[in-house]
């Protein structure tokens, strides 16, 4: 897509973007106000740079209050969304198998990569069910599909949990005019991928390069040979939230370079 003036398909909608501010979610927030989109972004720290940054709301979304409040800052400067992107997610659990993890390493990845999710959209659907439209993605991971118990087992469990839910919420949403759908991407080149491989590399006694090819190895391989620039999966999300996608909901979509190894 290249010209911003050819394809403002998303002129009109307004968009909040979860963990908005780097990684896949500033990608996607790039891609949507391209495409026309009003797009919010929300995480737990302002960003300092750019230009023409978009409106930013401060929270913490596994923080049940801060998403209320989020919410009704939603609903009464915007008075609701077209378009909710649940991104904010990660690996916050050591490696290392399942005797590894605590009950406080589980709950807090659960809280972060699944019921933050949940909550956010209990609190903004009224809006959109009362407009009865409205597109919710969930941003997931090839981990829910393809867990590697090494390195992001709670994670893993986490995100096919996410996978279901969004599942089971396309269906008691479709008759209510709302398509919720999931991406799924494989290793992206973010702040959140660094950090992981830095983690290993300090386990493992390698360098950056050497424990990024040693944990792509242990999930099995990419066939692309590389990670995903934030950008190809922002790709995929504004395709999905776009009216060309109109008939697509419930459906959770790869963006993994051939990762994960069945159809
Ligand atoms: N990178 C990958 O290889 C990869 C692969 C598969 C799936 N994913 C998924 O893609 C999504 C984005 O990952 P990423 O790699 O782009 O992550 P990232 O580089 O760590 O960026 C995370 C974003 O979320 C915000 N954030 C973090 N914790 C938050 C919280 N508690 N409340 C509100 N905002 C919060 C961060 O800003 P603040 O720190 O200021 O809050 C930042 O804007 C996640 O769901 C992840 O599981 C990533």
């Amino acid at each position: 897509m290249e010209s911003n003036q050819q394809y403002q398909d998303l002129a009109g909608k307004t968009a909040l973007i979860t963990g908005g501010t780097k990684g896949i979610g500033k990608a996607i927030a790039d891609r949507l106000s391209q495409a026309g989109a009003r797009v919010i972004v929300t995480a737990r720290h302002q960003p300092e740079e750019t230009d023409s940054p978009p409106p930013f709301i401060k929270a913490d979304i596994t923080q049940p209050q801060q998403v209320a409040e989020l919410a009704q800052a939603i609903t009464e400067t915007y008075g609701g969304l077209d378009i909710l992107v649940n991104n904010v997610g990660g690996v916050t659990a050591p490696g290392g198998g399942f005797s590894s993890l605590t009950d406080q390493d589980w709950e807090q990845e659960l809280q972060f990569n699944l019921l933050a999710a949940i909550r956010l959209d209990r609190a903004l659907l009224p809006t959109m069910i009362a407009q009865k439209s409205g597109v919710i993605i969930h941003v997931s991971s090839v981990a829910g599909i393809k867990p590697v118990w090494y390195h992001n087992l709670a994670y893993a469990v986490s995100k096919a949990g996410l996978n279901a839910y969004s599942k089971a919420l396309s269906n008691e949403l479709a008759p209510k005019g709302i398509r919720v759908l999931t991406v799924s991407p494989g290793a992206t080149n973010t702040p959140l991928m660094q950090q992981l491989v830095q983690r290993y590399a300090a386990t493992a006694g390698l360098g950056a390069d050497e424990a990024f090819q040693q944990m792509a190895a242990q999930a099995g391989g990419i066939p692309m040979g590389r990670m995903a620039e934030p950008a190809e999966v922002a790709a995929l999300v504004y395709f999905l939230v776009s009216p060309a996608a109109s008939y697509l909901t419930g459906a959770n979509y790869l963006v993994d370079g051939g990762t994960v190894p069945v159809v």
